[in-house]
């Protein structure tokens, strides 16, 4: 990733985050999925009055990438007030495509601030599927 994609997936994080649909807990959240062709993928939490309908933003993001047709990705940005990082069902859906994946953890209000961690870091022990034959 050079500086310049950097910089874009912290933007792109951070806007995304902007177009978020969450009135319940007004909790915006944005993620950017740089795929191993170079593209960005955006995603929002979508939240629903049905409150367990709620999709997170990172799996937005995977779930778009996909339908365009990207398997392999390089880094995940998300984009939330404090830099958290994904929530547990995120990460494994990560896991699915990613063995490892650079997660960049940003606060919007100080995006200047990245953390920097890895999905191997984030999701020890992944769920793999391997059914008895
Ligand atoms: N949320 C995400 O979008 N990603 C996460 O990894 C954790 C939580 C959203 C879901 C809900 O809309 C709001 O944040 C509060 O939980």
């Amino acid at each position: 990733m050079t500086e310049l994609e950097r910089a874009k997936l912290i933007k792109d994080a951070c806007d995304a985050r902007q177009k978020a649909h969450a009135p319940y807990s007004k909790f915006l959240v944005g993620a950017a999925l740089l795929t191993e062709s170079d593209e960005i993928i955006v995603g929002s939490n979508v939240e629903n009055a049905s409150y367990g309908l709620t999709i997170c933003a990172e799996r937005v993001a995977f779930g778009t990438a996909i339908a365009s047709g990207h398997r392999r990705f390089q880094v995940l940005a998300v984009a939330t007030a404090g830099g958290h990082a994904p929530c547990g069902a995120c990460r494994q859906v990560a896991s699915e495509f990613c063995d490892d994946l650079l997660v960049l953890l940003i606060d919007a209000d100080r995006p200047d601030r990245v953390i920097e961690t890895r999905l191997t870091e984030l999701l020890p022990g992944r769920f793999v599927f391997s059914p008895a034959e």
